[in-house]
C-alpha cells in the first residue's frame, strides 16, 4: 500500500506556479488576480477561503475576498460579480458555495464570465468538459486525475466507482474518468446495495462528507482509494469518508485525510488562475 501524498505534489505545484508567475509578471508586466466571493458565516466556507488566499500570498498571486453578510441580496452579487467580469486585473472570479437559501446558485455561477470561472462551475465550462473540449475544469476533481497521474495510475480501461453525484465534484469527476477511458459508476443516496457497485472498483472515488461511509468489507483487494471527504470527529479530528485505517491495508493506493486531495483542490486554483492570466496576456 502505498499514500497518494497530496500534500507534497500540491506544494511542488505552488512553487512551479510562483515560479511561472514571476515569469509572466517579468514578460508581460501582469500578476494574475483572483478575486473571491464569500457570502455568509458559514464556518467551513470561511476556513476555505482563508486556505485559497494564504495559498495565493504564497504563489505571488494577487487575490482579493469580497466577504458579504447572510442577507445580501443578490443584485448586489450580480453586481459585484459584473465588476470583477469587467476588471483587467481580475482573471479568476469563484463565488465560495454554498450560498444563502434566498440566492439563486444557478443564476450567480451564469453570470461569471466563463473565460475568467477558474472554478468551472459555469455551465458552458461543465458543457465542454462532458464534450472533452478544453475550458476550466472544476479543482478538486481535477485535483484527483492530476495526484492520480503523477502516481502512473491510468484510468483508462479501469472500472471507476464515484460515490457522491454533486455537481462540484461527483459530476465532472464521471466526465473526466469517461474522457480518460474508464468505465464508470456514479453512485448516490438513492443507491441501492451501495457496496455492490464498490467491490467492483479498481478506483473508488468517494466525497459525501459521511464518516465510516465506506468500510473494509466495501473494497476490492488492490484497489485505488481515494477520500475526498472532510468531517470533523466529535473530539475535532479531521476524518474523511473512507474507514481509513481497516480500508489502507486492502488498497494498492490511498489518500490521507488531511493532507491528500485538499491540497490539491486548492493547487488546481492555482494553475487555472495562472492558466487564464498567461490567455489574458
Ligand atoms: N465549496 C466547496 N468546495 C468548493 C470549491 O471548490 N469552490 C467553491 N467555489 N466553493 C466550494
Amino acid at each position: 500500500m502505498e499514500i497518494l501524498d497530496g500534500k507534497k505534489l500540491a506544494n511542488a505545484i505552488h512553487e512551479e506556479v510562483a515560479q511561472s508567475v514571476l515569469t509572466l509578471k517579468h514578460e508581460s508586466g501582469r500578476v494574475p488576480g483572483l478575486a473571491v466571493i464569500l457570502v455568509g458565516e458559514d464556518p467551513a466556507s470561511h476556513v476555505y477561503v482563508g486556505m485559497k488566499r494564504k495559498a495565493c500570498e504564497k504563489a505571488k498571486i494577487y487575490s482579493i475576498v469580497h466577504e458579504m453578510p447572510e442577507d445580501i441580496s443578490q443584485e448586489a452579487i450580480l453586481n459585484t460579480i459584473e465588476m470583477m467580469n469587467n476588471n483587467p486585473n481580475i482573471d479568476g472570479i469563484l463565488v465560495q458555495v454554498p450560498l444563502p437559501a434566498h440566492i439563486d446558485q444557478t443564476t450567480i455561477l451564469e453570470a461569471i464570465a466563463p473565460h475568467k470561472d477558474v472554478d468551472g462551475f459555469h455551465p458552458f465550462n461543465m458543457g465542454r468538459l462532458v464534450l472533452g473540449l478544453d475550458g476550466f475544469v472544476p479543482c478538486t476533481p481535477l485535483g484527483v486525475m492530476r495526484l492520480l497521474a503523477a502516481y502512473g495510475i491510468d484510468p483508462k480501461g479501469k472500472n471507476a466507482v464515484i460515490v457522491g453525484a454533486s455537481n462540484i465534484v461527483g459530476k465532472p469527476m464521471a466526465s473526466l474518468f469517461l474522457n480518460a477511458h474508464a468505465t464508470i459508476d456514479v453512485c448516490h443516496i438513492h443507491t441501492q446495495n451501495l457496496k455492490a457497485h464498490t467491490l467492483n472498483a479498481d478506483i473508488l472515488v468517494v466525497g459525501v462528507g459521511k464518516r465510516n461511509l465506506i468500510t473494509a468489507d466495501m473494497v476490492k483487494e488492490g484497489a485505488v482509494v481515494i477520500d475526498i471527504g472532510i468531517n470533523k470527529t466529535p473530539e475535532g479530528k479531521i476524518v474523511g469518508d473512507v474507514d481509513f485505517d481497516a480500508v489502507a491495508p486492502k488498497c494498492s493506493y490511498i489518500t490521507p485525510v488531511p493532507g491528500g486531495v485538499g491540497p490539491m483542490t486548492i493547487a488546481m486554483l492555482l494553475e487555472n488562475t495562472l492558466i487564464s492570466a498567461q490567455k489574458r496576456a
